[in-house]
């Protein structure tokens, strides 16, 4: 029989028969998907001035690379970096909106990002993306003063991370 589980770093709700082991929406790791009933979702946050900072630049790197992704589906030479990238981009969109969320704003500014028309370079680039993004993220879980931000910049590290995978296998 199916259940709601919801994540707690995005705070989407999820339906299935078992937790999946990351996130469909955000690609948290198993540990943050919970059943809805024991699932803690933090949105209504009091930031200092260092977590709020951090917040604003990590929105910006979700659209940034949210867009580039956007672009390298559409230009991928094949069904597969088609579908790969599309994946990543979504990943990338959600990651936005839980700085939306955080940052409670009313709509999330598109991204004009561009990108190469070969998917050997906007893998390259999609690992040097997500390389800035994972350093970024873990000097903002350090510098976090809230525990709720901390969490979220701990598994947006994991999450960045499990996405080297397809550039470096490639
Ligand atoms: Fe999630
Ligand atoms: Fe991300």
């Amino acid at each position: 029989m199916v259940k709601l589980f919801r994540c707690e770093i995005c705070g989407d709700p999820y339906i299935g028969e078992s937790a999946p082991d990351n996130c469909p929406f955000c690609g948290a790791h198993k540990e943050y998907v919970k059943d809805i009933k024991e699932a803690e979702v933090n949105f209504n946050l009091e930031l200092n001035d260092t977590d709020k900072a951090n917040a604003e630049y990590a929105l910006k790197v979700e659209i940034s690379n949210a867009a580039f992704y956007a672009c390298a589906s559409n230009n991928s030479e094949d069904e597969h970096g088609r579908l790969l990238f599309k994946a990543l981009a979504k990943v990338e969109a959600e990651h936005a909106s839980i700085w939306k969320k955080i940052l409670k704003l009313d709509s999330i500014p598109a991204g004009d990002d561009t990108c190469s028309d070969t998917n050997s370079k906007n893998l390259e680039e999609s690992h040097a993306r997500e390389t800035k993004a994972i350093q970024f993220y873990g000097k903002a879980a350090n510098e976090a003063e809230n525990a709720r931000i901390k969490q979220i910049f701990l598994a947006l590290v994991e999450i960045e991370k499990d996405h080297l995978v397809f550039s470096e296998n490639s």
